[in-house]
């Protein structure tokens, strides 16, 4: 049976196509992207997984409390019977209702080595401080800002000649990579968790 993936994001979509890409060509195998949300109605990635032929839908969050859009989002990923959420650039935090309707079965990329430099503009925080290295990271979302279990990550050395530009591109390409191993794992189940730690086995879990 194919596990249904479903695609949360707020913008262009690079992540998320690059999702749809490694889906298209087998490198994510048994699986489907069955929606993509947005919560706004002008995102570049609604087209671009449209394009691919993947139900996109904009359900716009003005005006709603948390937990009551989030209401709304858990509602439509329910409704395709979604195994696997996936953050792709989703600029916002979950609510607790969220986390617990897809328990350990919510991941989000992050343009840092987490726990350095979380939340907005992390490869320029991460060239502010004087880091020599910055990369990315696949973790497991809680109700916190970028700080569940690290699934897994990428390092990306820190030129001189780096603008946050220049170093947000190298990290991308990075991005695309993993989240797609980290995908394809976490939906074989080949992995446990010990506390925070997140251990990669070669089989997959009973459950
Ligand atoms: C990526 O750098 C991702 O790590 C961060 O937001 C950016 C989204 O880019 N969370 P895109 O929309 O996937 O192109």
């Amino acid at each position: 049976m194919k596990k249904h993936i479903g695609v949360l994001l707020s913008g262009r979509g690079s992540n998320s196509d690059a999702l749809a890409a490694s889906v298209a060509a087998g490198r994510i195998p048994n699986a489907e992207i069955s929606i993509v949300v947005s919560n706004r109605e002008t995102a570049q990635g609604i087209e671009k997984a449209r394009a691919r032929g993947i139900e996109a839908r904009a359900i716009p969050s003005k005006g709603l409390e948390r937990e009551a859009y989030d209401k709304l989002v858990v509602a439509a990923l329910q409704e395709k019977n979604v195994d696997l959420v996936c953050l792709a650039g989703y600029m916002r935090l979950l609510s607790p209702y969220f986390v617990a309707a897809f328990p350990q079965r919510i991941l989000n990329i992050h343009p840092s080595l987490l726990p350095a430099f979380p939340g907005l503009e992390p490869q320029r925080q991460a060239l502010e401080h004087g880091a020599k290295f910055s990369g990315c990271t696949v973790h497991f979302v809680d109700e916190n800002l970028d700080a569940g279990p690290i699934m897994m990550q990428a390092v990306v050395p820190i030129e001189d000649s780096d603008t946050p530009d220049t170093l947000a591109e190298r990290i991308l390409r990075e991005e695309h990579r993993i989240y797609t191993e980290a995908v394809r794992i976490v939906l074989e189940g080949r992995y446990r968790l010990e506390g925070r730690r997140v251990l990669v086995t070669k089989q997959a879990r009973e459950n």
